[in-house]
């Protein structure tokens, strides 16, 4: 739909007002009606590396979902501001992860005799406690773009990991890329006493998986890969690793947001896609693709936007930019001190993956 005239000039006023001081970052799954407004697009590792990358920013709009504006704030200096537009954008999948939950989970690897062997990967979608635990324990952050070389940095300086919080990205990213075997994984329940788990099951395995998920990317199914394949001949179906493994291993082709921008980019006049992420951006893919003769549909037949990365819309965009252009801080994201040096530990072991 398109953008309120009024808004769009209220944001693009603002912007202009507060010139340098402010750069906006959006992700590849937020509204075309805030996009239009973002200084740089990507995923959410592109995103953090570009918040690195603005020292002379005073204020970082964050146009994404809660952990990653803690993972901005984190990667900036003391006196840059990140601003949220709407503290309600979080991202159930991190909430999965308590850092009471985790602290618990630690304490089962230990009675077990195994916490010595363990190097937690956590993904860049959890809260920052959860990154500065990561931190403590001698493990890195990992995306959906590097997933696989955080795992190998692990597996070199323990012989299991403890992968949070999405189970799907761990266990795809050992199955498929990394030739471990499903028996190698095991699934950490936090809902259950020991995980759900016997100390000896915890000793066999080699990727111990929190249960977490996305239920966004949750919604594809082996079903939507066979529908798709029998309503277009010759399609190639491309999907995020959030997707369950079923899904994956259905697919074609497999990786993050930036990942499939790219492929999509390369891809030939006259290809048929099947994309299984996110509908904001698979729209806007659609549409850019289509006068190239690319024909770009949605893998499922039900709508899915993720209702948190929604929240963040242009009435919340305007609002922040005015009251920065105002002088009024709002919705700043500020992790603490302590919080902080740990998970930027995490998170600069992941910039310095090879
Ligand atoms: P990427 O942008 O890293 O592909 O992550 C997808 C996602 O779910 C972000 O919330
Ligand atoms: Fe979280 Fe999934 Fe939304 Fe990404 S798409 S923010 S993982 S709920």
């Amino acid at each position: 739909s398109p953008s309120d005239p009024d808004l769009v000039e209220r944001a693009r006023a603002a912007k202009e007002k507060l010139g340098s001081k402010v750069f906006v970052l959006g992700h590849h799954y937020q509204r075309d009606e805030v996009i239009q407004f973002a200084d740089v697009t990507g995923d959410s590792f592109k995103l953090a590396r570009d918040a690195a990358a603005r020292p002379e920013a005073e204020y970082i709009v964050f146009c994404g979902v809660h952990f990653m504006a803690e993972s901005a704030d984190i990667l900036t200096s003391d006196d840059q501001k990140v601003v949220l537009p709407d503290l309600a954008a979080g991202c159930s999948m991190a909430d999965m992860a308590t850092a009471e939950q985790v602290a618990e989970c630690w304490d089962v690897l230990t009675e077990a005799g195994i916490a010595e062997q363990v190097v937690p990967v956590s993904y860049m979608n959890s809260s920052a406690d959860i990154k500065a635990f990561t931190g403590k324990h001698g493990g890195t952050i990992c995306t959906s773009s590097n997933a696989e070389r955080a795992l190998e940095w692990a597996f070199e300086q323990g012989e299991k990991v403890l992968f949070l919080p999405d189970q799907h990205l761990g266990r795809n990213t050992a199955v498929r890329d990394m030739g471990m075997s499903l028996e190698d994984c095991v699934v950490y329940n936090p809902h259950k006493p020991n995980g759900g788990l016997t100390a000896d099951e915890l000793r066999a395995a080699k990727m111990i998986l929190w249960r977490g998920h996305c239920s966004v990317h949750g919604r594809f199914s082996l079903d939507s890969v066979n529908d798709v394949r029998e309503r277009i001949p010759g399609v190639n179906v491309l999907v995020h690793p959030e997707c369950k493994h079923e899904v994956v291993a259905a697919a074609d082709y497999v990786g993050s947001t930036e990942y499939i921008i790219k492929a999509l980019e390369a891809a030939p006049a006259g290809s048929k896609w099947a994309i299984g992420t996110e509908l904001n951006l698979v729209r806007r893919l659609a549409n850019r693709f289509a006068p190239e003769g690319k024909e770009i549909v949605f893998l499922d037949k039900t709508v899915c936007f993720c209702s948190t990365m929604n929240r963040i819309d242009l009435p919340h965009l305007v609002w922040a930019l005015e009251s920065l252009a105002e002088g009024n801080l709002v919705n700043r994201i500020e992790v603490d001190k302590e919080t902080e040096a740990f998970a930027k530990l995490a998170l600069e072991r992941m910039l310095a993956l090879p």
